[in-house]
């Protein structure tokens, strides 16, 4: 029997269950000198650690067993800032990614981890944030072949790029291609069944020495069985791998969060959202974080007990 309550409810076996991996690798070499000792995913956007975005995303798809890959040296930090996650009510593992040989190498290492089962993978510098995102993404965990979303951007050069026909059917989906056939960008969000492992073993790397996600996503396609959901302009995507979008990504993060009173990306809320964690253990992790805010926010959720009004939360409570 799965031990994720949610699924425990419905009688899923632990093999049937969504599990999450975060890949949060890479030399984060775009972001030299400021990421030489210290790891991409660990740097502040706004006021908290970009990981904790990526992993709120994940806590309030209803995902609280999450498999974090990162580098070897970098591993001891991840775990001093993030624990086991018993104290959000999450089981974190770690695995490490020894080199960064591409996106679709993480299930490979996560092979053990997802016995089999469905995955949801995560990109650690990507940061999701939308109305009801949560409660859309948690649709998803019971899902037959793969799904990927498509958002559009100004310049998807920069990313998998995916093309429609006149009826909305996918065309193709190419990696950072110079002459997109569309402005629909793949962000760093995937739903795969428990055949990506395999799929991500049948890969050669690319000419960039990678196994790419975006194989992994053609080799659905090919199998007609690739889901791709566009994510409207509602919903903001950004990522984080240079200067200037760490700082765009900071901005956006501040002027949300100072004028709606709600939090971005704060995986204690979204822990106790999900029903993961009781309002006293929230009100414990508030405690030593007062100092800087943090804390106060997460005291003042306790406080606004009123009903959300629709379209403005990202979870199911209060
Ligand atoms: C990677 C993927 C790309 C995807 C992007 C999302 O790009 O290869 O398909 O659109 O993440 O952030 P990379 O981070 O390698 O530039």
């Amino acid at each position: 029997m799965c031990l994720d309550f949610n699924c425990y409810k419905e009688g899923k076996r632990y093999s049937e269950c969504m599990r999450g991996v975060l890949l949060a690798g890479g030399t984060g070499s775009r972001l030299w000198p400021i990421t030489r000792a210290v790891s991409k995913q660990l740097m502040p956007v706004f006021d908290k650690p970009m990981i904790y975005y990526p992993l709120s995303t994940l806590v309030s798809a209803g995902i609280p067993d999450i498999l974090i890959i990162t580098t070897g040296e970098e591993q001891a930090q991840f775990r001093r800032l993030l624990g086991d996650g018993r104290q959000w009510g999450l089981r974190l593992s770690y695995a490490v990614q020894a080199r960064p040989e591409g996106i679709a190498q993480a299930f490979l290492i996560a092979n053990e981890f997802l016995a089999g089962g469905p995955a949801a993978l995560i990109l650690g510098d990507n940061i999701f944030h939308g109305a009801q995102l949560g409660a859309r993404l948690r649709g998803h965990r019971d899902l037959d072949g793969g799904l990927v979303f498509a958002y559009p951007v100004a310049d998807p050069s920069a990313y998998g790029v995916v093309d429609f026909d006149g009826d909305g059917v996918v065309r193709s989906i190419e990696e950072k291609p110079s002459a997109p056939r569309s402005r629909y960008a793949v962000p760093g969000l995937y739903f795969y069944d428990g055949d990506v492992v395999k799929i991500a073993g049948s890969l050669r790397p690319s000419t960039r020495g990678e196994l790419e996600i975006t194989s992994v996503n053609e080799e659905y396609l090919r199998r007609g069985r690739l889901r791709v959901e566009v994510l409207d302009r509602s919903t903001a995507w950004l990522d984080t791998g240079t200067f200037d979008s760490l700082v765009a990504a900071s901005e956006y993060v501040r002027v949300i969060e100072q004028r709606q009173g709600f939090k971005i990306g704060c995986v204690e809320e979204a822990a106790w959202r999900a029903g993961l964690i009781s309002e006293d253990q929230l009100r414990e992790l508030a405690n030593p974080l007062r100092r800087s805010g943090y804390g106060d926010y997460l005291l003042r959720l306790l406080d606004w007990s009123q009903p959300v009004p629709a379209g403005s939360g990202s979870g199911d409570r209060p």
